[in-house]
């Protein structure tokens, strides 16, 4: 953008006269819009997913079957592509994404096969025995481009990194493992103007603003839980911390039998549509898999696995 300013500045001088055709800001390709049709929803009863009473009509207003909504988060010392620059965020836990449990804790997977942008799909067969195509096509990252969304880009790329593999490619299997088995985010919610990829930039959207709700990183650090190679600690200190600023317990996921803090899940109602609702924060429908006796690392990052995002 600055470049661009630059050189409209750079005509404007060369040129003594500023003609009357000349308009301001110059003309920038228009960005195409990327919601649901929600009008309909207006008229719905409001209810919070998973705690309707009726039917729920139409499924664009409500997440439904999988109304149990998680927000979910890493915590790395790594990421295993450091040599091509994919970094973690400095001071930051990392987005996994925005899952649509059913109602009992059980989820639906690779939900529409039309939108499967996964080149390597996890699970390869559903267990109805329904193959999953690995997709080769284009990056999901040319979608967001196609939409203008470099914001939304840069911000994916600080905060959504993946281990192992490129960013890209984990960003693509959230959407077509998960946002496809999420009703509000369903083709025909679009209408018939419905540009292609428009939900899968409403879903990233949805993500980032989901994941914003829960500085994960900020909630520990301000009660003195800090990133530690030297010290652990125990379960209910991690979980109390987190329950004083959401109203519940959320899952915390441990590796090494119990004794190395990996993730988190936010557990949720939603009221009216996952990408722009209000969110009802519930207790964890899943025990932690950390120790409730020995002590947990919360450690360190590599110091050259991280950079400053902010
Ligand atoms: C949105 O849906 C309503 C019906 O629910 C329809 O009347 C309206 O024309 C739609 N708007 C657009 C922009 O498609
Ligand atoms: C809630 O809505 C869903 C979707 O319409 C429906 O399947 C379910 O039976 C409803 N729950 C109740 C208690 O009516
Ligand atoms: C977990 O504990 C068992 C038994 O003490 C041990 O054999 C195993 O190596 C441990 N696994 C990890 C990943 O630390
Ligand atoms: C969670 O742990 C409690 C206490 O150990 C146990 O009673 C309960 O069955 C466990 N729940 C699940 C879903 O495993
Ligand atoms: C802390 O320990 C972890 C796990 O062994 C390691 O990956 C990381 O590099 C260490 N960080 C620092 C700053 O020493």
């Amino acid at each position: 953008m600055a470049s661009k300013v630059a050189r409209v500045l750079s005509v404007l001088s060369a040129t003594s006269v500023v003609t009357a055709t000349l308009t301001w800001p110059p003309s920038l390709p228009s960005v195409p819009e990327t919601y649901p049709n929600l009008t309909a929803c207006v008229n719905e009863p409001l209810t919070y997913s998973c705690e309707n009473t009726t039917a729920i009509a139409n499924t664009c207003c409500s997440p439904t079957p999988g109304g149990l909504v998680l927000q979910t988060q890493f915590w790395s010392t790594y990421t295993g592509l450091e040599a091509q620059g994919q970094l973690l965020p400095k001071n930051s836990w990392t987005i996994h994404g925005l899952w649509p449990d059913n109602c009992d804790g059980s989820y639906e997977q690779y939900c529409d096969l039309s939108r499967q942008y996964d080149p390597d799909p996890s699970p390869k067969v559903l267990p109805n025995g329904t193959p999953v195509p690995a997709y080769t096509g284009p990056s999901v990252v040319t979608f967001i481009e196609a939409f203008h969304r470099y914001d939304l880009l840069d911000y994916m790329n600080k905060y959504w990194v993946n281990q192992g593999a490129s960013n890209p490619t984990f960003w693509a299997h959230e959407f077509s493992k998960h946002a496809t088995c999420t009703s509000t985010f369903d083709v025909a919610c679009y209408g018939p103007d419905y540009i292609e990829h428009e939900d899968v930039i409403n879903f990233y959207d949805a993500v980032v603003r989901a994941f914003k709700m829960y500085p994960t990183y900020d909630m520990l650090a301000a009660v003195g839980i800090r990133p530690s190679n030297k010290t652990t600690y125990s379960l209910a200190q991690l979980q109390t911390a987190l329950r004083s600023q959401t109203g519940a317990t959320p899952y915390l996921g441990c590796g090494y039998n119990g004794t190395v803090l990996q993730e988190v899940w936010y557990f949720h109602h939603v009221l009216g549509s996952e990408q722009y609702g209000h969110y009802k924060t519930l207790d964890s429908t899943t025990n932690s898999t950390c120790s409730t006796t020995k002590g947990i690392w919360y450690y360190e990052p590599t110091p050259s696995s991280v950079r400053e995002v902010r």
